[in-house]
């Protein structure tokens, strides 16, 4: 086997999952012929199609399939179709169980605006030109795994619908030590969003924080900001941000916003990592910060860039391929640079291309 033989499972999923994925194939193809990279790559069904292929979002096969990988891609999962099932037989719950059992506690959400798409955000170019931040957020814990959680009768005939928010120490400090060494890297700034106004898990946080800040991260400089505010914050005036570290239900929401200052959703790549095991491996899980979009599912008009993305956040993380990481984000560069864009980020004098246009006028810009 050699150097370079990894293994890659792409795991494209439900909407317009299938075909961003589709393009992120196309290029690690290309990899395997022209830089004798040797990829091994596999493709499974995870989310609705695997719902409806086997009645349960992920089967243990893909599951351990991806324990077994040195990178998973994922596009997306759920959709309309799904919708009314049981929550624990949702969709959404194949990417939550990855998530958890791969102890994929540190999501790195990078919201970049590329000079080419400052017209392309809803803000003024001045607000968002030259933006670069990143949002890491912790995955496997807070409200979105607590117990208990559910929905129950209550008296008068009432139902009540609980769910948990929690976090301890050492699940904390794990995560804000990703943001700090992130932000070593960069601009040395780390801003930390809880609700600490009306959360006693907040002040937690905050106090974490901050302790772990003063014991490892003196050159750092720290900023605690209530969630709304950073919120606003982001509207307002987001190049005051470096690093945001946030909870995972505030980083969901923080990340979303954060992506539109960009200019798409279309264009936000994450990485979720573990911790290094025995080995030295680190577990990870790549995906586009979109979802599935169904309302344009299949037309072949899903802007493919976030997942591309992801791809190189995949070569960069996992694969140890710094090298091809920047050659690809290079591309992406260079064919935005000749003006052409996906419809959800089409603006006057440029060209519109579809999914795979797209992906083929990168792949030509590889070379
Ligand atoms: C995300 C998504 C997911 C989340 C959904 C699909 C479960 O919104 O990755 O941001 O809420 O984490
Ligand atoms: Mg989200």
């Amino acid at each position: 086997m050699s150097k370079n033989k990894r293994k890659i499972l792409l795991l494209p999923g439900d909407g317009i999952g299938p075909e961003v994925v589709r393009e992120v194939k196309k290029i690690i193809e290309w990899f395997n012929k022209n830089k004798s990279l040797d990829f091994s790559f596999e493709e499974e069904l995870i989310g609705g199609a695997s719902i409806d292929a086997n009645q349960i979002p992920i089967t243990d096969e893909v599951f351990y399939k991806s324990l077994d990988s040195d990178a998973v891609i994922l596009g997306a999962c759920g959709g309309p179709k799904w919708d009314n099932l049981e929550f624990s037989k949702k969709p959404e719950r194949a990417l939550l169980k990855l998530r958890k059992e791969l102890k994929l506690f540190a999501n790195l959400r990078p919201a970049i605006c590329f000079k080419q798409l400052v017209d392309s955000s809803t803000l003024k170019p001045e607000i968002v030109s030259g933006l670069d931040i990143m949002i890491v957020r912790e995955l496997t814990g807070g409200i979105y795994f607590g117990e208990p959680r559910g929905i129950e009768p209550i008296e008068n005939n009432e139902r009540r619908g609980v769910n948990t928010h929690s976090y301890t120490t050492s699940e904390i400090q794990r995560i804000a030590r990703v943001a700090f060494d992130l932000a070593k890297k960069r601009k040395n700034k780390v801003t930390s969003c809880e609700k600490s106004n009306v959360m006693e898990a907040g002040v937690l946080w905050r106090e974490e924080v901050q302790k772990l800040k003063e014991k490892d991260f003196k050159k750092i400089e720290l900023n605690h900001m209530l969630a709304d505010n950073c919120a606003m914050q982001l509207l307002r005036n987001p190049k005051q941000f470096d690093v945001i570290l946030a909870d995972n239900l505030f980083g969901d929401m923080l990340s979303d916003e954060a992506a539109m200052l960009t200019g798409s959703l279309g264009l936000l790549p994450s990485a979720s990592l573990g911790a290094k095991d025995k080995n030295g491996k680190i577990r990870s899980l790549y995906e586009p910060v979109h979802g599935s979009a169904p309302d344009i599912a299949g037309k072949n008009i899903a802007n493919p860039i976030a997942t591309i993305l992801s791809l190189s956040m995949a070569l960069r993380y996992s694969l140890d391929l710094d090298k091809e990481a920047n050659l690809l984000d290079e591309a992406v560069q260079k064919v935005l640079d000749d003006g052409l864009r996906t419809k959800d980020i089409i603006s006057a004098g440029k060209k519109e291309v579809t999914t795979a246009d797209m992906g083929d006028a990168i792949i030509s810009k590889l070379k």
